[in-house]
This record gives C-alpha cells, sequence and structure tokens, in this order.
C-alpha cells in the first residue's frame, strides 16, 4: 500500500468523498462531513451491513435508538466511573495528548492495555518530550470521553445527560420491549446502526479516530447454559482466519493462519460464539472484495480488557499505519443486563419454560464495527493508482461503488439518445451523466470515482444496431449490448450474475471521439 492515510484525505477531499468539517470557519478536529460520493458509499456499506445481519438471517432483529441518552443507562453500564483514556499534558506548552499514542509514535512500540503509571515510566525513562515545543510532559491521568449536554433549559446534576459513547447501551436498555414486541427466541440478537461520541483526547488518521462517528453492532444472546454451545458453528469451521492471541503476544510469536476448527482444537480461541462471529465478520468483508491478506484478528491481552469485558478480541486492518482495530469483539457475559436490573430495578429476563425459571441472558460476543474505520478500509482495498492507464481506479466492489453507471454521449450530438437511456438506467441505479471531454478522459474520470460499468452511445447505436458499448471499469475490456436488454445485462454484472465477456459481443477497441 503505497498512499499515506494524508494522502487518502487528501484524494477523499478532492473527489467529493469527505470534507472536514466545519471547514469554512477553520474546521473541527475529530468531525468529518461525508460529500456526495461519500454519502453514497457510507450507505452502500450500511445497507450491505444491515442485509447479512439482519434482513438475511432468522435470528438478528434491529433497532435504532435516540443519541442523547439518560445519565443513569452510564452509571449502570460502569462508563461515568471508567470509560476513560489516559492523558498526558505539555507542562509548557498545556498541549494535551492520549499517552499511549505518543508513546508508540515516539518509542514505535505497542502499548496495548498499558496503565497509567506504565506509561509514566516508560514517559521518564526515555525522556519523552512534548512534540510541539519539545516541553517536559507532566504525570499521566485517566480523562473520560463521554461528551456531556444538557436536557431543557436548566443546567443542574438532574439534567445532565451524554451523547451515546456506544450505541451497546440503547440495545441493553430496549432489550424488554424487543423481547415483549418480536418473536424472538434464544439466542438471538439485535442489531443497531448510529452515532456515537468519544471525547478523544487526539482524534487524528482522517476517519480512523473520530469524535463523531458511526457504529454497527449486534449484542448476540444466548441462554447461560449454552454459553460454551455455538449451534451455528458448523457453518463456519472451515473458514480460515490470520489469528495473533494474547498467548502468541506475550511470548513474542507472529500470527498464524488456521481454520476455525484448527483454532477451536488448539484452545486458540477458546469460545466458540467468538470464533462463529469472527468468522462470520470475516467473510462479510471478503464478500465485498476485501485483500484477506490484509485483516487479522487479534486477541486482547488481559490488561487491555475493558471494564464489562471477559475475553476480547479484534478483527485488525493494516491501514498505511500499522495494524489497527477495524471491529471489536467483546465477551460481555450478563454484565450489562445485571447492571441495569440493578440500576433501573426492572426484570431484564427471559423466561425458560424447559427449566421454569427466569434467566439472564448472556452476550459472549458483542460484533462492533466502525462504519467510518470501514469506509477507510474499502477506501484502501479499492485504491490502485494504474500507470499503464495514468490515472487512478477505484476498484469497488460493485454493491459499495456510489454510482453503478456512467452513460456517455460519443459526441455532443448524440446527447439527446444518450440522455433517453440515462434515464431509462437511473431509475434502476445510481447513474451518472458525463458529457464533457474525450471519450479517454470521461472513462478516466469514472475510473476515479470506482463506477464498474460505463455506457457509450455512438453513431452506430442510432443508425446500425441499436446497442451500446459497455465498459468494463477494472479490465477496460468492453461490449457491445442491446438497449433492449441493457438495464437487465447491467442488473446481472453487478449482482455477477454473468461474465462480463458472456454478457454481450465483445469489441476491440476504444471508440474515439
Ligand atoms: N460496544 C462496544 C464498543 O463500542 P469499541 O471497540 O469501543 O466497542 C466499536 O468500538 C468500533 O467502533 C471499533 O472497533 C471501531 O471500529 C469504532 N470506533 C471506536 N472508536 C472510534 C473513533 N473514535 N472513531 C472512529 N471509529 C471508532
Amino acid at each position: 500500500m503505497t498512499l499515506t492515510i494524508d494522502e487518502m484525505a487528501t484524494f477523499c477531499r478532492r473527489k467529493g468523498f469527505v470534507f472536514p468539517s466545519s471547514e469554512i470557519y477553520g474546521g473541527l478536529a475529530g468531525f468529518y462531513d461525508y460529500g456526495p460520493l461519500g454519502v453514497e458509499l457510507k450507505n452502500n456499506i450500511k445497507q450491505q451491513w444491515w442485509k447479512y445481519h439482519v434482513q438475511d438471517r432468522e435470528d438478528v432483529v434491529g433497532i435504532d435508538g435516540t443519541t442523547v441518552t439518560h445519565r443513569k443507562i452510564w452509571e449502570a453500564s460502569g462508563h461515568t466511573a471508567n470509560f476513560a483514556d489516559i492523558m498526558v499534558q505539555c507542562t509548557k506548552c498545556n498541549e494535551r495528548y492520549r499517552a499511549d499514542t505518543l508513546i508508540e509514535d515516539v518509542l514505535k512500540v505497542r502499548t496495548d492495555g498499558l496503565k497509567a503509571g506504565e506509561l509514566d515510566v516508560l514517559i521518564k525513562d526515555n525522556k519523552v518530550a512534548c512534540p510541539k515545543c519539545r516541553g517536559p510532559l507532566g504525570t499521566a491521568a485517566a480523562f473520560n470521553l463521554m461528551f456531556v449536554t444538557y436536557v431543557g433549559p436548566t443546567q443542574s446534576p438532574e439534567t445532565l445527560a451524554y451523547l451515546r459513547p456506544e450505541t451497546a447501551q440503547l440495545i441493553f436498555t430496549n432489550f424488554k420491549n424487543v423481547v415483549d414486541t418480536s418473536r424472538v427466541k434464544l439466542p438471538f440478537g439485535i442489531a443497531q446502526v448510529g452515532r456515537a461520541y468519544r471525547n478523544e483526547i487526539s482524534p487524528r488518521n482522517f476517519l480512523f479516530r473520530l469524535r463523531e462517528f458511526e457504529a454497527m453492532e449486534i449484542e448476540y444472546f444466548i441462554h447461560p447454559k449454552d454459553v460454551g454451545n455455538c449451534e451455528l458453528l458448523n457453518d463456519v469451521l472451515n473458514t480460515r482466519l490470520l489469528l495473533w492471541s494474547a498467548d502468541a503476544q506475550k511470548k513474542k510469536m507472529p500470527e498464524t493462519e488456521m481454520t476455525v476448527k484448527e483454532a477451536l482444537d488448539k484452545g486458540i480461541i477458546k469460545t466458540p460464539w467468538i470464533a462463529y462471529w469472527l468468522a462470520t465478520e470475516y467473510s462479510w468483508f471478503r464478500m465485498l472484495g476485501c485483500d484477506p491478506s490484509r485483516l487479522r484478528c487479534r486477541q486482547h491481552v488481559p490488561d487491555e480488557l475493558s471494564h464489562y469485558s471477559a475475553d476480547t478480541w479484534d478483527t485488525e486492518y493494516n491501514f498505511p499505519f500499522g495494524w489497527k482495530e477495524l471491529q471489536g469483539f467483546a465477551n460481555r457475559q450478563d454484565f450489562d443486563l445485571q447492571q441495569h436490573m440493578k440500576h433501573s430495578g426492572q426484570q431484564l429476563t427471559l423466561y425458560d419454560e424447559e427449566n421454569k425459571q427466569h434467566v439472564v441472558p448472556h452476550v459472549i460476543c458483542e460484533p462492533a464495527l466502525g462504519v467510518d474505520r470501514a469506509f477507510l478500509l474499502f477506501m484502501f482495498d479499492a485504491y490502485h493508482d494504474d500507470k499503464d492507464r495514468g490515472n487512478v481506479v477505484l476498484r469497488f466492489h460493485p454493491s459499495l461503488a456510489p454510482i453503478k453507471v456512467g452513460v456517455f454521449p460519443l459526441v455532443n450530438k448524440l446527447e439527446d439518445k444518450a440522455r433517453d437511456i440515462f434515464k431509462m438506467l437511473k431509475a434502476e441505479f445510481a447513474c451518472q451523466f458525463d458529457r464533457s471531454g474525450s471519450i479517454g478522459r470521461r472513462y478516466a474520470r469514472a475510473d476515479e470515482i470506482g463506477i464498474p460499468f460505463c455506457v457509450t452511445i455512438d453513431f452506430d447505436t442510432i443508425e446500425k444496431d441499436q446497442a451500446v458499448t459497455v465498459r468494463n471499469r477494472d479490465t477496460t475490456k468492453q461490449i457491445r449490448v442491446p438497449i433492449a436488454v441493457l438495464a437487465e445485462t447491467l442488473h446481472k454484472l453487478l449482482a455477477g450474475r454473468i461474465e462480463f465477456d458472456k454478457a454481450g459481443t465483445p469489441i476491440a477497441s476504444t471508440p474515439v471521439a
């Protein structure tokens, strides 16, 4: 991967994918706005996620909770007391840094799970100074990441509310509502896609660490007697994963590729439900064209675990700034439901008819993926600087491509006919009409925003064959397709239901404007 994260940010800005938020007032660190192409890509990612995780399954239902939330939710969940990062402040210029990322940057070591005291020792022993003014750094201390707001006209401890730092808690607080109104039976999941807010100490790396981001999460509830028994495991036993266990990290051994079955047999993944979700998510990324060599599953080392988690794995992606968390898989056990029962006084249980008792389900695995990080992954995976063509090609999977079809009149005289075809296709796909510049320039522009197929209308279309030229973004191959079957053929091509060469009559050369 040759592109840096800053170069990707520049590319995204130039092409209308992502803009710095509040840019005309100088920007706001950690906030980005999605532009015309970015919003399409982001919506496609969310739609694909929802389809795969909710609509295509029988055991997962969805909710959409609020982002301004009752303060008691976060007292119960432990976020008020524990949701903090370690901060250091420069004693000279007062600049603040997240201690772990500062040390990782300066000393090039991993800091997973290190406590404030241990980070302090590293800073002192290695004389790490303020990167801005070289001044000495103060003592590392915890900083709570939740954004505060007030509900109504008065500001008091009673009206204080939080912008949710994760979507998960709205799933737990709605647990009983969902159980009482849907026909869910254990095991089942509740999914949610929505915004979350974290007052990150040092937002960085473009969309990677934001102060406002979106998450796609599932809380998957299991009967306590089934925590070690995953009934869906057979579906994934042969999926190959690149795994880096806590033990291997401790022994400084590299990650190893193996099947889910081998990982469970060797005790590398101890919980079948975690294995199931790691593999299921990995298959989702693969299905959308992600390069598997850039994905690995890393287990959290014990000191790194969140306050609610007994075991956590992350899927990491090899970003240009190193392997970093893409998606988390925490074993939250029954921590959250128990806490909410204690704090709210409500019964968040299910009745087990067989054993005639109320049970508190466990969440053995919570797959939690950031939309913005997935967006970055799909941008990096798609980005190819094609030296032969002399332009960038974004090789998006067709289902993610912001624009599916480009429509071009070969010359402006053919615009009316091209517009008729554009109108017909626009009713079916996200399309773009482009009439300016040479046809080669228009293909290059389409490549740069990842349009999978371009349709060119030429004189033969009108005078001879009532057909158009369809060009494949990835191979630049071209076929002739009759207008009568054009929409149907494009549907098949976009869904991968037909090979390009068989979708029309292959033609040799590019039409010249
Ligand atoms: N409910 C569990 C939870 O919130 P998390 O690992 O803190 O877990 C889930 O967050 C996912 O959200 C992460 O794997 C990451 O993809 C994304 N994410 C977390 N913090 C983020 C931030 N500051 N900016 C962008 N994405 C973030």
